[in-house]
């Protein structure tokens, strides 16, 4: 892993939990990055006041219903500002548009409550609660124009139990989000994640040595 802490720009809508669990693993030194500023489409976001209370810059953008590319174009403006490598969407409540993939190709992240394909779109926990699966989960993928459909990088299993109820369930599917974001956001830094069409190869320590890094 390069010794130079990766730069993270976070979109975010709301509570920003997903957030707070960067943060958190940035500051104990679990991730190798640091969030250099939060964006938000929503000015009452609580992860806004995470962010302020972790000392990172932020940004309230206030979503134009009828101009989404002229939003996007102020939050690639502001993620460029600061040079970031990385945008994380945690809990970003839009659906990406081509100014921001374009601005930051392959370099989008998003976190999503189920084992994707399974349960994409909004209240992935619920529709597996309700579609009755036995296992259900997390998953982290790169951001594409289709929706909940990028390349997979890390997914997470949780076993659902006999007396859950759809908030235990997702309360427990929320533990392994926070875990699951930050293992990604470190294979994609250290260049270990290697794309071949829909599937992302995890390079392990050996693979990196073998590589020629001037090739
Ligand atoms: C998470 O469940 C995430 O998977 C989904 O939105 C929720 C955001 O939660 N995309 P938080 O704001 O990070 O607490």
């Amino acid at each position: 892993m390069s010794d130079n802490p990766g730069k993270l720009g976070v979109l975010i809508s709301g509570s920003g939990t997903n957030l707070q669990a960067i943060l958190d693993n940035c500051a104990s030194g679990k991730l190798n990055a640091e969030v250099s500023v939060v964006i938000s489409d929503k000015e009452n976001a609580y992860g806004l006041e995470r962010a302020r209370n972790s000392g990172v810059e932020t940004r309230h953008i206030p979503w134009r219903k009828k101009d989404k590319e002229g939003w996007e174009s102020d939050a690639v403006r502001e993620l460029k500002k600061y040079n970031v490598d990385l945008v994380c969407l945690a809990g970003f409540m839009r659906i990406v548009g081509t100014t921001l993939l374009e601005a930051f190709p392959g370099r989008i992240l998003n976190i999503h409550p189920a084992l994707l394909p399974s349960f994409p779109g909004l209240h992935g926990q619920k529709q597996a609660f309700d579609w009755g699966v036995k296992i259900t989960g997390c998953t982290v993928h790169f951001v594409t124009p289709d929706l909940d459909m990028g390349p997979v990088i890390v997914q997470k299993a949780v076993r659902v139990l006999e007396d859950d109820t759809e908030d235990t369930l997702a309360a427990r599917i929320l533990e392994q989000e926070h875990i699951a974001y930050s293992e990604a956001i470190n294979l994609v830094l250290s260049n270990r994640v290697q794309i071949a069409g829909r599937r992302v190869k995890i390079l392990s320590a050996g693979d990196l040595s073998d590589h020629d890094p001037t090739e």
